[in-house]
């Protein structure tokens, strides 16, 4: 029979990898907590009229990429392809609109999205995602930028670029969407196909196409800024302001307009020179129609969501910190058959005092032991036998110097705390 393998687009992370992982997420859950969110855990599926009518109809999102299906009901259920509806709906279902607000929260987790898998493209990937609901002020806007800014700094990315713009409201966005589509309709032979589709029903998704050709009509394009309104104008001003206070740099551009149908006023990206075409490692803006636009009542709202195989992808390319590479600090070896019960005992007593401790499970000879001791990378050999049984003591070899000591069981613990601390630090 064939070996499976795992789906096109998906992809395992294994141990050599994982460690690596785990370190983002502490850095996450340490930054979102001095920021005052609180993580929340929501499901991975939801009923598909969330994103249809959350992210909006016509968007790539909705028509083509979400992994969409009949569960044994009969209801439609969707995977999600992103967080932003999910967190709306447990604040208008928790009726979370009742406390203090604005109320913060983040999730981790993974997306899943049927794109054409590629570098940093991935049809299951993990977003970490911070929402700030219930906040109409530029300040939570503000925020949400500086929380995604800290989060790569303590992560240590370096030679990221921040693009922001606002995309207006409900109140001026038809009148800039009349002005485009007067423009593109003028320029309709330039257009590629999908653009040409995109004209009557989605024109500022034109501003974002890739294409040469289009990329040229969009450059002269009308300019959103000549559009909002004074309030999101006002808006817009107070953003860039409080970056400016934060000493946050930022580069402005008119033709960012992000994927998803949701967003009001500012919307952003984070890019990365390091990660080819699929260079963006956070988005996010504003969103103070979607609570409505799901059914719930108005709910002022403002986010992102960073992706993390790509923060992985560039930080291995930095050569950033993942912390302490995982490593066993004891491997106990018994010299015979009779002593492997008090290896046993040993290893359990070095691991509730906090030492990275690892046995042989199965009967290997003494040589054996002291091979997988040395291919684990332990710092120390931990030996057992008879002479050691009958003194109370144990054998204590450094595996890097070959340094030999035997040492009381009573001070092994505060022996070994000792020596590993001073190797850590060294
Ligand atoms: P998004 O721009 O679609 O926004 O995704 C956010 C981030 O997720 C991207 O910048 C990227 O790093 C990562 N990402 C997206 N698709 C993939 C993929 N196929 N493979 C790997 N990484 C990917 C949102 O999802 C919004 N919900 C963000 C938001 C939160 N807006 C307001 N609040």
């Amino acid at each position: 029979m064939a070996e499976i393998s795992a789906p096109k687009g998906v992809r395992d992370i294994l141990p050599g990898e994982s460690w690596k992982w785990a370190h983002v997420f502490r850095v996450m859950q340490e930054t979102a907590r001095h920021f005052g969110y609180s993580e929340v855990h929501l499901p991975l599926f939801e009923h598909t009229e969330l994103f249809s009518r959350g992210i909006g109809d016509t968007t790539d999102v909705v028509e083509k990429e979400m992994y969409t299906f009949l569960d044994k009901g009969d209801r439609s259920i969707t995977l999600r392809p992103e967080a932003t509806a999910s967190m709306v709906r447990a604040y208008l279902e928790h009726r979370m609109g009742t406390l203090p607000q604005p109320v913060k929260m983040w999730c981790a987790g993974p997306m899943f999205r049927y794109e054409r898998p590629q570098k940093g493209r991935y049809r299951q990937f993990w977003q970490v995602d911070f929402e700030s609901l219930g906040a109409a002020s530029p300040y939570a806007d503000v925020e949400i930028i500086a929380i995604s800014l800290e989060l790569f700094r303590r992560l240590g990315l370096g030679r990221l670029e921040v693009v922001i713009n606002s995309v207006g409201c409900p109140e001026c966005r038809p009148e800039y969407r009349k002005r485009l589509t007067e423009y593109f309709a003028s320029r309709r032979d330039q257009l590629c196909e999908t653009c040409l589709a995109r004209l009557e029903r989605n024109p500022l998704r034109i501003l974002d196409c890739k294409q040469e050709s289009c990329r040229a009509v969009t450059e002269a394009a009308p300019d959103v800024y000549d559009s909002l309104c004074g309030e999101c104008r006002d808006h817009f001003d107070t953003v860039k302001d409080g970056l400016d206070a934060l000493g946050a740099s930022y580069r402005l551009d008119k033709r960012l307009v992000r994927g998803l149908d949701y967003y009001t006023k500012t919307a952003y990206e984070i890019l990365s020179g390091e990660l080819g075409s699929q260079n963006a490692v956070c988005g996010g803006g504003r969103y103070d129609n979607l609570a409505e636009a799901i059914g719930g009542h108005h709910v002022p709202g403002v986010g992102f969501a960073a992706g993390v195989d790509r923060i992985l992808m560039v930080m291995e390319q930095q050569e950033c910190s993942f912390g302490p590479v995982p490593s066993v600090d004891v491997f106990a070896v018994a010299l015979d058959d009779a002593s492997r019960r008090n290896v046993l005992q040993l290893v359990n007593m070095l691991r509730r005092n906090s030492i990275v401790a690892e046995m042989d499970l199965g009967g290997k000879s003494m040589k054996a032991q002291m091979k997988a001791a040395s291919s684990r990378g332990a710092r120390f050999a931990c030996i057992l036998g008879e002479n050691e049984r009958a003194g109370g003591t144990v054998t204590v070899k450094d595996l890097a110097t070959a340094e030999q000591r035997e040492l009381p069981l009573s001070s092994l613990v505060a022996e070994l705390h000792n020596k590993l601390t001073s190797t850590r630090e060294g």
